[in-house]
């Protein structure tokens, strides 16, 4: 990666700040998973004031709750932590401009979540998932939802998430 002193970020606003949404279902097990990693590896690059991220569902059952045990403890064997509690997607806020404070990327996590995104006439521009950031995956695009399958499921969501991210990374900061 490169040096971040004066670097330029890719659709960074008038600010300087890159705004990054993950958009799952529930917003307790991908979304915040995503939301976890990649925060870690802007801190890890000294970055936290030069990008912001956060992670809403497009369902509402969960709002208000911590994150799946299943999903904290996946991403805590990476040094990893998920502080967030779910909300939904607000379409007035979240689907504005990002000169209006509205997020430059939307990250989905599955196909589901684009559709549910496109319904509600947000940004498509900006609607992109997050395994085309990995140039690794092939076939599917999407991370699948693990909240009804076993721990493994929750690891290898996790293993998604961050080839995703580590791709999502590379492009949000232009080398
Ligand atoms: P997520 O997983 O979309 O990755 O947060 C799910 C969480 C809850 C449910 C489905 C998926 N649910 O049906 O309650």
């Amino acid at each position: 990666m490169p040096g971040r002193e004066g670097g330029v970020m890719a659709h960074e606003g008038d600010d300087g700040v890159v705004r990054v949404l993950f958009v799952c279902l529930g917003n307790i097990c991908r979304s915040p998973m995503a939301e976890g990693v990649l925060a870690k590896m802007v801190a890890d690059q000294g970055m936290s004031d030069r990008v912001v991220v956060d992670s809403a569902g497009t369902g509402h059952w969960h709002i208000g709750k911590r994150p799946d045990p299943r999903a904290i403890a996946a991403a805590a064997k990476h040094g990893v932590e998920l502080p967030s509690r779910a909300r939904q997607i607000d379409p007035a806020k979240d689907y504005g401009s990002p000169e209006d404070g509205g997020w430059d990327y939307i990250i989905a996590l599955d196909e589901d979540h684009v559709r549910h995104i496109k319904r509600q006439g947000g940004p498509m521009e900006r609607v992109k998932l997050l395994r085309s950031f990995d140039p690794k995956a092939n076939g599917s695009l999407e991370v699948a939802d693990p909240y009804y399958g076993d721990d493994a499921g929750f690891d290898r969501c996790y293993e998604e998430v961050e080839a995703g991210c580590e791709g999502l990374m590379g492009t949000i900061v232009d080398d």
